[in-house]
């Protein structure tokens, strides 16, 4: 029985093989970014008020143009197609289906165009700024052409992390071990839900753009590897900022002093964010920074968080804290990997109930009624 990430993350260790399992899972280092992330949310407790009449309740938030059922957006991941086949389409249909938000990464294996008729729900596509800004600037016009809601530009993955789980797996970058090749043998299920239907997947967005030597196997991962503008700076986000007139988000700040900048840049809101402890190892947890960072940037800008985040209870906590909704990441692969669309649908849905219950039991009808008194801080 799958009741929560716990049983899905062990149902996706024994469906996928172990280095697409290695890829999702991974954090860089020694991966204690990754542990602190889960671990800090026991910081804080509830201390709810009793008596309080909260039988009707109403999960809705608006985040710029979007109007969401509930605090959520699927966070943007990459390659999803090595977890099944339409892996991308299936979480995009999903997020639709339960009415919150689906933030597309400019590395997924569906293209943006391909996931423009995936549903009517708020989708939203995150941008990695490469070298050539004619390729960057041609992301953001197909982006607006789709549909896209917002832009969510992210900053933190400039310079790759050390993920050395995922490393055991390769005898060189993209060519796996004999060891990875006999693993995979092991998993028949996986072959034919993943790489029968369509071979290897490939990077939706980027094939355009792909020079002949990079068009063939895993070029277009290579190609992206060498395009990554290291050069990234505050400019260049004021020069985002002046080709997309939506509302734009900066995903990967940790600081006051950053978000503070965002805000000066004319950025909506920003996404608190260590990337899920898969860049700088040893960074702290986004939960830590988000009270300071609310108390400093005022009401009106959004303030979305991620990374670690497994349990309704998780995201209540960050919600009276100050964010205004919350982006899960793995937890979201782990089902998609274990049961396709309608795994991803029953996650949503019990997390939506999780949420939904602790605000019940909290005494609160609405996410405005949340606020950090409902919480002790143990430290
Ligand atoms: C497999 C995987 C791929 C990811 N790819 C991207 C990406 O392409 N763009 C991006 O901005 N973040 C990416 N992230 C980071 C997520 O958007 C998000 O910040 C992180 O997963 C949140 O942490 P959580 O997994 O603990 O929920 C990726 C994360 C994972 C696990």
């Amino acid at each position: 029985m799958m009741l929560n990430w716990h049983d899905l993350r062990q149902r996706a260790q024994r469906v996928l093989p172990a280095f697409a399992f290695s890829y999702v899972e991974g954090g860089a280092d020694d991966e204690k970014t990754l542990a602190h992330n889960m671990a800090v949310f026991d910081r804080w407790q509830f201390a709810p008020p009793v008596l309080k009449d909260s039988s009707q309740r109403d999960l809705r938030c608006t985040l710029g143009n979007s109007a969401l059922s509930a605090p959520l957006l699927v966070a943007p991941t990459g390659y999803n197609g090595m977890l099944r086949y339409q892996a991308d389409q299936m979480l995009a249909r999903a997020a639709a289906k339960h009415g919150i938000g689906h933030i597309q990464s400019t590395v997924s294996t569906a293209s943006i165009e391909q996931l423009a008729v995936e549903g009517n729900g708020p989708r939203w596509f995150q941008l990695y700024v490469l070298k050539d800004r004619d390729v960057t600037l041609n992301l953001i016009e197909r982006a607006k052409k789709a549909g896209c809601e917002a832009l969510v530009v992210s900053v933190d993955a400039v310079h790759f992390g050390n993920r050395e789980r995922d490393k055991r797996h390769y005898l060189r970058p993209m060519k796996l071990s004999l060891k990875a090749m006999a693993n995979i043998a092991c998993h028949p299920g996986w072959l034919r839900r993943t790489l029968i239907p369509h071979g290897m997947p490939g990077f939706g967005n980027l094939t355009p753009y792909l020079p002949a030597e990079y068009q063939k196997g895993m070029g277009a991962a290579a190609y992206f590897a060498s395009q990554m503008d290291q050069t990234l700076n505050w400019q260049t986000l004021a020069w985002i900022r002046q080709q997309w007139h939506g509302p734009l988000y900066i995903k990967g700040i940790m600081t006051v002093e950053d978000t503070l900048l965002a805000q000066q840049l004319g950025a909506d809101g920003v996404v608190l964010s260590n990337h899920g402890g898969r860049q700088l190892d040893g960074s702290i947890s986004p939960m830590l920074m988000l009270a300071a960072t609310r108390q400093a940037v005022g009401e009106d800008f959004t303030l979305l968080i991620d990374s670690g985040f497994r349990r309704g209870t998780d995201v209540v906590k960050a919600l009276a804290l100050g964010a205004n909704a919350v982006l899960l990441g793995r937890p979201l692969l782990y089902a998609v990997a274990c049961g396709g669309e309608a795994q991803v649908e029953r996650t949503l849905a019990t997390m939506i109930q999780e949420i939904d219950r602790t605000l019940a039991q909290l005494g609160c009808c609405s996410l405005q009624e949340l606020h950090a008194e409902l919480l002790r801080s143990r430290h």
